[in-house]
């Protein structure tokens, strides 16, 4: 394939996940909502693109995770399965998609797998749900854990702290890394718990655990316009900003504004 910054061009899949922990090779996961972004995403060699719930909040302006509908979700994961030819692709399975009963969980893993060709899914919780993730597996469908902090959540937490501080919060996500890894799961995000934690929950399971303000673990995921710097008011201690996004894209439309207003777009070079 042309184009890519890396060399090893191969799909990844839930075998070459487990492989590349087991080699100690890091994985990079970063979301995307649309097919250009994606595209360059894919490009620049990132291994796993989640298609996150986070849309709700960055494409849809919303202050939580919980509006976006599973109908919306399909239409982004639709727009990046297509994108993607290397990474290895996830959909999350938004709030209220799962959490009713084992059926419905199993029914709507597969009109995500049937209508968006995305290589797995990701759900939030531990033992909670883990007969879902059991159905949901069982039926063939990669799945992917979420512990630590859980968005879908939030009105449970009350709060966007740091989990699992506690010694029986600790104990219960160590355990749930267990659950989750003993069903089949092909990986496990965990967010925002202190890094000591996520180092013995590596230490506990084969399969990549991967961190987003969780300190070191097998592979990191961050939103992309967080770390784009498209955002600028969203600045944790977690996240490194790898471009501002923000003050380019604001001097490109100004300039193109100005250039509008002044008649010097376009000129004759640009008109047919
Ligand atoms: O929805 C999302 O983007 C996520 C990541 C923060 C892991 O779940």
């Amino acid at each position: 394939m042309s184009g890519y910054l890396v060399e090893d061009t191969r799909k990844v899949t839930t075998s070459r996940l487990k492989e590349m922990k087991a080699e100690g090779k890091k994985i990079a996961m970063l979301t995307s909502y649309d097919y250009t972004t994606a595209k360059i995403v894919d490009e620049a060699g990132v291994d796993v693109i989640l298609i996150g719930d986070s849309a709700s909040n960055v494409m849809a302006g919303n202050l939580t995770t919980l509006p976006i509908t599973l109908d919306q979700m399909i239409y982004h994961a639709q727009s990046v399965s297509l994108a993607a030819k290397r990474a290895f692709v996830v959909c999350d399975m938004p709030f209220g998609s799962y959490q009713v009963d084992e059926k419905e969980a199993v029914r709507n893993a597969i009109r995500i797998m049937k209508e968006t060709r995305c290589d797995a899914v990701k759900i939030e919780g531990g033992i909670e749900i883990i007969d879902a993730v059991k159905r949901i597996i069982d039926a063939g469908i990669p799945v992917c854990g979420h512990l630590g902090l859980t968005p879908q959540s939030i009105n449970k937490f009350g709060t966007y702290a740091v989990r699992a501080k506690e010694e029986a919060e600790a104990q219960k996500l160590l355990s749930d890394v267990k659950v989750l890894a003993e069903a089949g799961c092909c990986a496990i995000v965990v967010e925002k718990i202190p890094a000591a934690l996520t180092k013995q929950a590596v230490e506990s399971v084969d399969i990549p655990i991967i961190g987003i303000g969780g300190g070191q673990a097998d592979g990191q995921v961050l939103v992309i316009d967080d770390m784009l710097g498209k955002n600028k008011g969203f600045a944790p201690k977690f996240l490194r900003r790898y471009a501002d996004l923000h003050t380019i894209m604001t001097d490109a439309i100004g300039a193109y504004v100005s250039d509008v207003k002044s008649g010097d777009f376009p000129n004759e070079k640009e008109c047919y």
